[in-house]
């Protein structure tokens, strides 16, 4: 990880000051998002989300294994590396492929300001967020939240740390809090399991399984947001810290 993070900093200050003033000009908004879009469709199975998930081969940090050129980038993308895995990708326009670059190189860019400490991350992870409260990983916590032991396989660190900082912004629906009340008052909220016309089903936050005749409640429903939101209890370092930690979250990785 340090060894890592030294490399990523003196290639970002390398590779800022070249190609930085070049492609700020002609890349949109819109250019990005059509980028990032094609990343998820053609690359992330095999990079994930953000293009590190393959060993020593890191595409969202400016941490390139060699200084490509935007052109050398388009080439890869279209050709492939001949006589390894990463295949061509036939289905991409030139185009395409230049909006995956752009893209990689801007999240390169965003990346120089804030560096997490996975380790820091792991400490307020497992202390002061009370993360565990909620959520598993890698068997430990609860399961009152979704299981994030691979986490970092399915979301980026952009979405990890929207999902910190504004968890309305991406709820999971079957991950939401459930609440019912009894006619007699009593109040019960946890994860919804099921539910039929006549019973709903739920882990309560003691985490037991609760079966509930409809007839017996008052009312019943989502209540959201589970996820507290950690905006104005934690510092921006230690939210990228949290990010961190969490983008080193990717049980059962296939490479
Ligand atoms: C089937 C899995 C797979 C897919 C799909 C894939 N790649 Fe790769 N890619 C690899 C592997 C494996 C390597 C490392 C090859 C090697 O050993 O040199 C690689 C290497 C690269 C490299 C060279 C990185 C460097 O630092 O030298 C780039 C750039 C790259 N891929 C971009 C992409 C992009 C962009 C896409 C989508 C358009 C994509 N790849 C799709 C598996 C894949
Ligand atoms: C009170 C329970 C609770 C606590 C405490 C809690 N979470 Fe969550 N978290 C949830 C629930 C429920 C969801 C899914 C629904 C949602 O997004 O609101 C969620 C969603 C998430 C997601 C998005 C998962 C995905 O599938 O994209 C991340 C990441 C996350 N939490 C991280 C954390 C971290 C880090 C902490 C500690 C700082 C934390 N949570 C504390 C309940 C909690």
């Amino acid at each position: 990880m340090n060894r890592k993070n030294f490399s990523l900093l003196t290639l970002t200050v390398l590779i800022a000051s070249f190609w930085h003033p070049a492609s700020a000009q002609h890349e949109t908004a819109s250019d990005l998002i059509s980028g990032e879009r094609a990343f998820r469709q053609y690359c992330a199975n095999c990079h994930g989300p953000d293009g590190d998930l393959i060993a020593n081969v890191d595409l969202g940090h400016n941490n390139f294994r060699q200084s490509y050129t935007d052109e050398n980038l388009v080439g890869i993308i279209m050709n492939g590396i001949p006589d390894t895995p990463m295949p061509p990708t036939p289905r991409v326009t030139d185009e395409q492929a230049s909006m995956v670059v752009a893209w990689l190189r801007s999240l390169g860019e965003r990346e120089e300001g804030m560096s997490g400490d996975p380790v820091l991350g792991l400490n307020l992870f497992s202390g002061r967020g009370n993360c565990m409260g909620c959520h598993m990983v890698n068997g430990e916590g609860s399961v009152l939240g979704p299981d994030l032991s691979s986490i970092a396989l399915i979301r980026s660190s952009a979405e990890l740390e929207s999902s910190l900082i504004e968890p309305d912004a991406i709820v999971q629906p079957d991950s939401r809090f459930f609440t019912v009340q009894f006619k007699n008052g009593e109040v019960i909220t946890g994860r919804l399991l099921n539910h039929d016309a006549f019973t709903i089903q739920l882990l309560d936050s003691d985490e037991r399984l609760r079966s509930l005749d409809k007839s017996e409640l008052q009312t019943w429903g989502f209540t959201t947001p589970g996820m507290p939101s950690l905006a104005g209890d934690f510092s921006n370092q230690e939210i990228a810290d949290l990010v961190a930690y969490l983008a080193s979250l990717r049980r059962g990785a296939a490479l």
